[in-house]
């Protein structure tokens, strides 16, 4: 049976990484992808998501989601980061495609009425789609088979603030509310995620192995490194975004964590991710009520290398 899958994506280099391994996986059933701001805007994620595809022949539907966060003005653009067009300025042709009629959050709803228990939304950007989801059919919690979310950090720092993870800091208030939701979450935080570093010859490999998919995303790594090597000193960059879809496909390449989960919402701290360990007690008011859920706290890199490299060459034939 494949794992039937929605991406909520703000593409986004590491995005583009995720999507690629979600086309190229035998196993996985790509549906849709779902656009947020963030990494660039909404509009631009749409833009970015419906080229991926057809660049790659890919018939998954686009629908666009929130232009802006629940409550808060929405930062800018991660434009230094990925790009100004999202894509490390690697120029993907222009879709000749429409967006969905549906926006993100009635796609989901419409898609897991007709796939009661059998789809996982994947969301790797910031989780406005998710929040307003859960607002418009809360009963939507029964009807999803997981919710896998790229966010947050919770024994690492952050890497927008010294507490705070992006997608978590451009949207805390629906961050929060996701956590505080009784759906089949898997947290894949900064924990998991910073132990993996796609290197340039790794990217090379990739692009050897896989030129349609591969090329491109060794241009956009190259973009992607170079913020990586100056800020943090990293050879290479780290493919935050591909964990919710490994943790589906080899999940015993991470250490689990389970544990009741909140976010900051103002003052300086805001985008932190709160943890309580399940099965502990504090005095701390704002896990009364929450359901525990999983936290993937650690990665062996070289499961997870090896596996990206193996879906990547034999996805290419
Ligand atoms: O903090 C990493 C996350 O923020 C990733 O999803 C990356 O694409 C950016 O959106
Ligand atoms: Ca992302």
């Amino acid at each position: 049976m494949k794992h039937k899958i929605i991406i909520d994506t703000d593409p986004g280099i590491d995005d583009a990484m995720a999507i690629a391994y979600a086309v190229a996986h035998p196993d996985i059933e790509l549906l849709a992808l779902t656009t947020i701001f963030g990494n660039v805007q909404t509009h631009e994620a749409t833009r970015n998501a419906l080229a991926l595809l057809e660049h790659w022949g890919v018939a998954a539907d686009v629908a666009e989601g929130e232009s802006a966060p629940l409550s808060m003005p929405a930062n800018e653009p991660s434009y230094l980061v990925h790009g100004s067009n999202g894509f490390g300025e690697v120029d993907i042709p222009a879709s000749t495609r429409t967006k969905h009629a549906l926006d993100a959050a009635d796609y989901i709803i419409e898609a897991s009425k007709r796939y009661p228990g059998e789809i996982t939304v994947c969301a790797v950007g910031p989780l406005t789609n998710l929040a307003r989801l859960l607002e418009r059919d809360p009963d939507v919690v029964s009807r999803l088979k997981a919710v896998i979310v790229m966010g947050g950090a919770v024994h690492r720092k952050g890497n927008v603030t010294p507490v705070a993870e992006a997608n978590f800091w451009n949207d805390p208030d629906a961050a929060d509310a996701v956590l505080a939701a009784r759906w089949p979450l898997v947290l894949a935080p900064l924990d998991c995620t910073m132990p993996v570093v796609f290197t340039p010859d790794f990217m090379q490999s990739v692009a050897k192995e896989n030129p349609a998919l591969g090329t491109p995303l060794a241009a956009m790594a190259e973009f992607y490194a170079r913020f990586y090597r100056s800020h943090l000193g990293i050879g290479g960059c780290v493919p935050h975004d591909v964990m919710p879809l490994s943790w589906l496909t080899v999940p015993g390449a991470f250490r689990l964590q389970k544990g009741a989960l909140a976010v900051v919402t103002d003052g300086p701290a805001i985008g932190q991710t709160l943890f309580q360990p399940g099965g502990t007690q504090s005095r701390a008011r704002c896990f009364d009520g929450r359901p525990d859920h999983m936290v993937m706290v650690d990665t062996d890199p070289d499961m997870f290398l090896a596996d990206y490299m193996m879906v990547m060459t034999r996805h290419a034939g």
